[in-house]
């Protein structure tokens, strides 16, 4: 049988043979075997280029993608996708944990990567030369595969030990993990914990699938995803992170849910609030490309993507950590602050006294923290408040917009038949100096999108130079 090499062809029949690859889903070499299997059997026509191809993906042409490869009987998939990435022409650094080359060798991974593999974080030339800083920051998007148990928990608690996990530190360019363990391991509380704490940092994932396991008669999640698998997923989260975004290098403020004012050690003062619609606020600004810092009261909902969140319990608390935030573009009020507080929450758990009814409480007011941000020295340029009402929702709106200095208030009716509060749904009403403006009934994401959106539009007119 003949052979040929696919570094030697003509470009353009080379051109061709990548644009069929990537349409199938082969590697080039399977491409050019299969195709030469064909043309012996049916003595068909050799390969025309087809530059104009609609499927073509030359998404990843000027792409520089950082591989790092973990310890884990997956690994040897990554020989496959470093080819796939480079067919795709994207340039491929890896990095190798101790443990991985125990499964694959830095030898084949440098043969197809084209470049020398990093491993050691005190060698002298690498520190020297590339180091972790430069080898985080000259890449497009970092790939953790396979993403190891122990890689996760690394992520996931800030440690910094070795090349990889001083990478992953160090980078400001979006992270991609495959992971790829046992089963068990994958359902273990801890790497539960490591997932949830990595998907609120913003780190994406892709699998693990589920099926066969390495180990006999093991199933189940835990199996890393194919290399097309991830091939897609970079491209996706490039994809996503493709210019700058509309709101980078803003920095905004969001509250959000209720506030709980203790009564005395296991009662408070609280109200129905979710914090969905906060929440959904503070990721579609992170979206947007913002610095968010969200407070939020206590809820019984996952951490938004991409934002800070502090958790408070008061609104005391809450004020507090608002204006130690600042200064800030755009503050957004969202949370359901308790109006009251009690005087003076009890040491000791109140009881009752026989005969003699219920005890009275002694409130005070809390602090407006919206009005004292609207009313501040570092006021932020763009104020938003909300106003949950029952009644007259313009007219309280309108009256709030003024008493706390806010542009917008965003009004809604709470009343219970609405369905609002706790609920996903929300109709609302933008209010500001120039009247006021009533949205269908969305969903509370669409309803914090739009609402960027229109944030979005009012830092344009604010930045048009006359
Ligand atoms: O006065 P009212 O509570 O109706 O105002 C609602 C708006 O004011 C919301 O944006 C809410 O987050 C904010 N607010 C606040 N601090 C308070 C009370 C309300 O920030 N103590």
């Amino acid at each position: 049988m003949a052979s040929i090499t696919i570094r030697n062809l003509d470009e353009s029949i080379k051109q061709a043979l990548r644009e069929r690859a990537a349409q199938n889903g082969h590697s080039m070499e399977e491409e050019a075997r299969l195709r030469l299997g064909q043309t012996e059997l049916a003595e068909s026509q050799p390969i025309k280029a087809s530059a104009s191809s609609a499927n073509y993906d030359a998404s990843l042409g000027d792409k520089r993608i950082l591989l790092i490869i973990g310890g884990g009987i997956a690994a040897y998939k990554c020989l496959d996708l470093i080819r796939r990435l480079k067919e795709r022409g994207a340039a491929v650094r890896v990095i190798m944990t101790p443990a991985a080359s125990e499964f694959i060798t830095p030898l084949s991974v440098g043969a197809l990567s084209g470049d020398k593999v990093f491993s050691d974080l005190f060698d002298r030339d690498d520190e020297h030369d590339v180091g972790h800083i430069r080898l985080s920051r000259e890449a497009d998007i970092i790939v953790v595969a396979p993403a190891t148990a122990d890689l996760m928990a690394k992520m996931a608690n800030g440690l910094a030990n070795d090349l990889a996990s001083t990478t992953l530190m160090a980078t400001n360019k979006p992270v991609l993990i495959a992971p790829a363990m046992n089963t068990q391991m994958w359902n273990h509380r801890a790497t539960r914990r490591n997932h949830q704490t990595l998907l609120s940092d913003g780190i994406h994932f892709i699998g693990p699938n589920s099926g066969e396991m390495a180990e006999s008669n093991e199933a189940g999640f835990g199996r890393m995803a194919e290399p097309m698998e991830i091939l897609g997923a970079v491209q996706a989260v490039l994809a996503e992170n493709e210019g700058p975004k509309p709101l980078s290098g803003m920095r905004a403020i969001v509250t959000s849910g209720p506030t709980h004012e203790p009564i005395d050690p296991v009662r408070y003062i609280a109200n129905r609030s979710s914090g969905k619609q906060g929440h959904a606020i503070a990721e579609a600004l992170a979206q947007a490309g913002a610095e968010v810092i969200l407070v939020s009261g206590p809820v019984n909902i996952p951490d938004p993507k991409g934002v800070e969140i502090i958790k408070v319990q008061t609104a005391r608390e809450m004020q507090k950590i608002v204006e130690t935030a600042l200064p800030a573009d755009i503050g957004v009020f969202v949370a359901a602050v308790a109006d009251w507080r009690t005087v003076k929450s009890s040491d000791e758990k109140l009881k009752k006294k026989d005969g003699k009814g219920p005890s009275s409480l002694k409130l005070t007011e809390n602090p407006d923290i919206l009005k004292g941000i609207g009313h501040h020295k570092n006021r932020p340029k763009l104020v938003i408040g909300f106003a949950a009402e029952t009644e007259h929702l313009e007219k309280h709106g309108k009256a709030k917009l003024k008493r706390k200095n806010a542009d917008w208030i965003i009004a809604n009716d709470v009343s219970p038949e609405t369905g609002i509060m706790g609920g996903n749904q929300n109709t609302v009403h933008l209010i500001s100096k120039e009247g006021v403006e009533s949205w269908p009934k969305l969903s509370k994401q669409e309803v914090a999108e739009r609402l960027v959106e229109r944030m979005v539009a009012f830092f344009d007119v604010e930045t048009i130079e006359i």
